[in-house]
């Protein structure tokens, strides 16, 4: 077993769970008593209008209810609870691409969200339940906008500015938008980029639902100016800035965020109220030791959960200051994020393994350049981090004194799930350790049985959590198929994570990857079948079946295996030139082909379905294990072997 790192206490100060005695207490607590647990630190982390009168209504399982009859609100929550006696602490810390800083008191960012709820509501007359599409770059008017929504009630779908106009449409069709907030664009490395010219695009045809456009200025870059769209920067100077607090049930929608799965289009993952900020608000506490005077910052996009739940409702929701970020980490050196930390003092720092190998790799002098010992917890999530990427990051950043916490979990899970608590848990590197407080994470085979010991299996979630997954926006059988279709726990259906994990014996937990057709490419969450329905849209492809390859930098690339309808008639480096562009325009520059080969063709089954494990095995250099002999064509698996190899 690898050496193990105990927290260093010293760092701690007054932390929740003092050492692993708090933990099993807690963990036990929750044995004697699951829905009592919970109820209890419902009570006391949101501040009810009215109280709920059960904590967990399972009777029409997966489709759970907690916090039945309970009036709140996350807006309240997130920023006007703070204002009485803590209004004047900085909430936000904006720093622009070019490192100018705006910092931004709770006070502050309460008129800047009331202002735009108004402006919503007003000028655009938005109510509770109405979907707004946020397409945006990482600016203060971004989080105002979800602020806004929660205030309100409308649900809001925050849609990553790297997806294509394509992908947006399809977003906006799915949710049925009634509003779309955008900016013209914003800067990348000293340098003005466009997102306007994708929603006029997306919004072309279609997008009969839509009934407005508001578009920030923010590069001030020339845009075209359509029918529907308005300026927020002209209109919202005339709205107040104050807006009566509205309460809403506690299962009352938040947000849709849309993610990849194994077949067919994204899913709108429906995140509701109180179960969602009552999570998002703990694992600050627990997970970083996040306090309302520290400075906290999570490097991802609010276009993915992970900026959902760490920059926006987590941070804020804890009452600490969230720093907020426009640029890129390697611009203008790969000295950014240290020089960001020394500056800003920063406490806790969270990224992804891509981030840390990618800094590691372009500078991997430059932290001691910096004073970094503000820091006291670094976190990773997203993907699985290598030992080396693992070795820097506690040695150089974290000066071998930080937690570093390995936090697993998903869109669907809300908040982490399997993670070190920064306080308490003995450290395994690259290991996301234990299941947190509340959270029955289990390895098991479909049947339910345990996986044995360091083997791989199932990762499951036997219990209902207050920040699962609701549902699949407008598709109840599709959630309930995708979660609760592979595995059962107690001779009940549980939630499936499309993850591959062991347990050791000490109960530490190892993720080892997607069971799924789901590639993981710098943490973010890729569909083969979406990938590949693009490819197919190219008239010269007959076939083809991608797979994740491991890549130095980002984790996973992507390979194809493409079959030709005419294998003669274009060299492999054009088709991928093609097969790119059809992918940036319908997914976006993250869905790109890092290689392919052409193959003769797949190996398939006799009922016609494509053997991927074969194909992963293959990039992998691994040995192919798996039964070739019930393939249609069991000779194509050498086949493209040697082709591979060439
Ligand atoms: O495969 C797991 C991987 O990321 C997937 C979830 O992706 P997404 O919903 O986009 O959310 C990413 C941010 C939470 C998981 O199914 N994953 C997440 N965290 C880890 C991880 N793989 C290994 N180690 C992790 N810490």
């Amino acid at each position: 077993m690898s050496k193990i790192f105990k927290p260093n206490k010293d760092m701690f100060d007054n932390p929740v769970f003092r050492d692993m005695d708090d933990y099993n207490k807690l963990v036990k607590k929750f044995d004697d008593n699951y829905e009592g647990t919970w109820g209890e630190l419902a009570e006391k982390n949101i501040t009810w209008h009215k109280p709920f009168t059960n904590t967990l209504d399972e009777t029409n399982t997966p489709f759970n209810r907690w916090f039945k009859d309970g009036k709140m609100s996350v807006a309240y929550e997130c920023v006007d609870r703070h204002l009485e006696n803590s209004g004047d602490n900085v909430a936000i810390l904006f720093e622009a691409d070019d490192g100018t800083n705006i910092k931004l008191t709770y006070n502050e960012l309460a008129k800047n969200v009331n202002k735009t709820a108004n402006l919503f509501v007003n000028e655009y007359g938005i109510k509770k339940s109405d979907r707004v599409v946020i397409y945006m770059p990482m600016i203060l008017e971004a989080i105002y906008t979800m602020l806004a929504c929660a205030k309100i009630g409308a649900i809001h779908s925050v849609v990553f500015g790297g997806f294509s106009s394509q992908a947006l449409k399809d977003r906006i069709i799915d949710a049925k938008a009634k509003l779309i907030v955008t900016a013209d664009g914003a800067y990348r490395k000293g340098k003005p980029y466009m997102l306007k010219p994708a929603v006029d695009d997306a919004t072309k045809d279609g997008c009969d639902s839509v009934q407005n456009i508001c578009v920030v200025k923010r590069n001030f870059e020339p845009i075209q100016k359509n029918k529907k769209d308005s300026f927020y920067h002209e209109l919202i100077e005339k709205q107040s800035d104050e807006f009566e607090t509205v309460w809403f049930d506690s299962e009352d929608p938040l947000f849709l965020l849309y993610t990849s799965g194994s077949t067919g289009q994204p899913k709108g993952v429906q995140h509701n109220m109180a179960g969602y900020i009552l999570w998002a608000k703990l694992t600050m506490q627990w997970v970083f030791d996040n306090k309302p005077d520290d400075i906290f910052w999570c490097t991802a996009d609010i276009g993915w959960i992970t900026g959902h739940s760490y920059i926006v409702y987590g941070p804020l929701a804890n009452g600490t200051t969230t720093v907020v970020f426009e640029g890129v980490p390697t611009y203008p050196d790969a000295g950014r994020c240290w020089k960001m930390v020394q500056q800003h003092k920063i406490n806790q720092f969270y990224t992804a393994p891509t981030a840390i190998r990618m800094l590691h790799k372009t500078g991997e002098n430059e932290p001691s350049k910096y004073d970094l010992s503000s820091l006291r917890v670094l976190g990773t999530v997203g993907e699985p981090i290598d030992p080396p990427a693992w070795k820097w990051y506690y040695e150089a950043i974290g000066n071998s004194k930080c937690s570093i916490v390995d936090t697993w979990w998903q869109t669907e899970t809300g908040g982490h799930m399997v993670s070190p608590i920064a306080s308490c848990t003995p450290i395994k590197p690259a290991c996301a350790t234990l299941p947190l407080p509340g959270i029955y994470a289990k390895i098991i085979e479909t049947n339910g049985e345990p996986t044995p010991i360091n083997e791989k299996g199932y990762l499951c979630i036997t219990k209902p959590w207050p920040s699962q997954i609701r549902t699949i926006w407008g598709d109840d059988d599709r959630f309930v198929k995708a979660y609760f279709g592979d595995c059962v726990y107690d001779g009940k259906p549980v939630y499936f994570s499309g993850d591959g994990a062991m347990i050791d014996e000490n109960g530490y937990i190892t993720i080892t990857g997607r069971t799924d057709d789901v590639i993981n490419v710098s943490g973010h969450r890729i569909g083969t079948a979406e990938i590949e329905a693009s490819i197919k849209e190219n008239d010269m492809v007959a076939s083809s079946a991608v797979v994740g390859k491991p890549h130095e930098i980002k984790g996973e690339g992507i390979f194809g295996f493409i079959v030709l309808k005419n294998s003669d008639t274009i060299s492999k480096d054009d088709l991928k030139l093609e097969l790119n562009k059809i992918l940036k325009a319908d997914i976006g520059a993250i869905a790109l082909l890092d290689d392919i080969i052409v193959v003769p063709d797949l190996p398939k089954t006799r009922s016609g379905k494509i053997m991927r494990r074969i194909l992963r095995s293959i990039v992998k250099g691994e040995p192919i294990t798996q039964d070739t002999s019930t393939l249609e064509d069991p000779n194509i698996v050498g086949e493209i072997e040697v082709l591979y190899k060439v």
